[in-house]
């Protein structure tokens, strides 16, 4: 089977905040999901660079554009690359194959007659890049950016995506599953059936972005180029086997900000091409930092690269995945990190895996590792993978743990130390086995998750004679 997985394509006015992360680290979950599966996975990630926000940050720090996309989309690609995102693919919209493919979607929309000249008048917000009602404004300034919406009057070309309204609510009624979770979809419908409008896809005297195949005076509005990255990755036009093997994509995972576009907008763009639409859409929550938002001003933006200097990497992926359940809002808060990498990392996982390799060098040296999975642990991780398949990660982990929780309570129960100096070697045996093979099935589970952890939990299970690690999986820490 193919598994083709997106996260959103990135800004890059700024450098990563762990906030980005977090969707990358859900769809690296997925990929390396699949990928064990033996799934032929196509993952994609990649940067936003057509973006106005992009231009203005490029004249703050006085550089020209071209050379500060370059820049700042090293710095992304290497971010991931550093923190071991395990994407196959960074699409960047300033790429002549990313050209080629908003020039080819484009004319096949038009194809359809669905693009026209018109006049906007009517506000703008540059931090989200969208044009917006008055009514959407809170305190008359732009809901996410907090900044005055700028008033455009010009003559646009617009996509009719009005047209496609009862496209679009037929495709919901029809597939309940296509966005998820529930809250996304309830916003979604309420915003096709009350608000679908008409959309401008061109903006006039705008020097950087891609120019509209129709009208070389206009730039493609940046949204309506930026969705289409997710064909671009797939071999939109030119590579058709790859085109045929990938699209369409199974899940795009998004953040809840930009439902509206990937809910509404992408798949009538997709309809008036008559190309095939993606499985699902998944929009996770936000999360703030100690309970408040992350925003330049308040400084409160925590850099991945710093973070993980402080934590194994998959212990963050571990907290993110585990505290916060995937689609709802949550907070990122350093000391709940802290305390989850004692008590469950270090305390737990870590912890049994030291005492347990312990007691079997004592005990039983000459151990090959062989046996049956405990039937209650079976049972506890028959539940990762359809909980990975609902996107339940916390769940999924939560079973995981409960598996490893069932082992130290049997340590608890049987006192194999006590076994020992009663002579009773099958009991003793039967406990050292079942302590193990726990490791073994429960390290199976973790290996898309926490892929780094997995690896070196492998070699010291695969190890002859088993022997005591020499240095702990996660070294207890004290304080912040
Ligand atoms: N460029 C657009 C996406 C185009 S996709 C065709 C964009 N970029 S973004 O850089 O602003 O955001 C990218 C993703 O990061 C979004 O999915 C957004 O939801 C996510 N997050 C940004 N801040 C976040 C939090 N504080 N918490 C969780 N996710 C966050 O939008």
């Amino acid at each position: 089977m193919k598994f083709y997985v997106t996260t959103p394509i990135f800004y890059i006015n700024a450098k990563p905040h762990i906030g980005h992360v977090y969707t990358a680290i859900a769809a690296d979950v997925l990929a390396r999901w699949h990928r064990s599966k033996q799934d032929d996975v196509l993952f994609s990630t990649g940067t936003d660079e057509n973006s106005q926000k992009n231009v203005e940050a490029a004249k703050t720090a006085n550089q020209d554009i071209a050379v500060f996309v370059d820049d700042m989309a090293d710095t992304w690609e290497n971010t991931f690359k550093e923190l071991g995102i395990s994407h196959d693919f960074f699409v960047r919209t300033t790429s002549p194959e990313h050209h080629q493919a908003v020039t080819a979607l484009l004319n096949l929309i038009e194809t359809h007659g669905d693009i026209y000249l018109g006049d906007y008048q009517g506000l703008y917000c540059e931090g989200s890049e969208d044009f917006v009602n008055e009514s959407d404004l809170v305190n008359g300034l732009c809901p996410n950016s907090n900044k005055p919406p700028k008033k455009i009057t010009e003559q646009n070309y617009f996509f009719k995506l009005s047209n496609y309204r009862d496209r679009l609510l037929e495709h919901y009624q029809k597939n309940p599953d296509f966005v998820q979770p529930e809250s996304a979809r309830k916003e979604i419908i309420s915003y096709i059936e009350h608000e679908l409008a008409d959309i401008s896809i061109s903006r006039q005297a705008q020097e950087w972005g891609i120019r509209l195949p129709q009208d070389s005076e206009h730039a493609v509005y940046v949204w309506f180029d930026a969705l289409i990255n997710y064909l671009t990755v797939a071999g939109f036009p030119a590579d058709e086997a790859k085109f045929k093997r990938y699209w369409p994509a199974d899940v795009h995972l998004i953040g809840k900000d930009i439902i509206k576009f990937h809910g509404a907008i992408w798949p009538a763009m997709l309809m008036a091409a008559d190309l095939p639409l993606p499985k699902k859409v998944f929009a996770h929550g936000f999360f703030t930092i100690d309970g408040q938002k992350i925003s330049k001003s308040l400084g409160n933006a925590i850099d991945p690269i710093a973070l993980a200097k402080e934590y194994p990497f998959d212990a963050i992926r571990y907290y993110l995945l585990r505290d916060i359940p995937f689609g709802n809002d949550g907070d990122f808060s350093p000391q709940r990190l802290l305390d989850r990498y004692n008590a469950d990392l270090a305390n737990g996982l870590g912890n049994l895996v030291s005492r347990t390799l312990n007691m079997i060098e004592q005990y039983w040296p000459d151990y090959d590792g062989s046996g049956d999975t405990p039937a209650q642990v079976e049972e506890l991780l028959a539940t990762v993978d359809p909980q990975l398949n609902q996107l339940a990660f916390d769940k999924a982990l939560s079973a995981i743990w409960q598996s490893l929780t069932w082992a130290d309570e049997r340590i608890e129960q049987t006192k194999p130390w006590e076994l020992a100096k009663a002579g009773d070697t099958k009991a003793l045996q039967d406990v050292l086995a079942q302590l193990f093979l726990t490791l073994v099935a429960a390290n199976e589970k973790l290996g898309p998750i926490m892929p780094k952890t997995h690896v070196k939990l492998e070699q010291l299970l695969n190890d002859r004679p088993i022997k005591k690690p020499t240095e702990p999986l996660f070294a207890r820490k004290n304080r912040l």
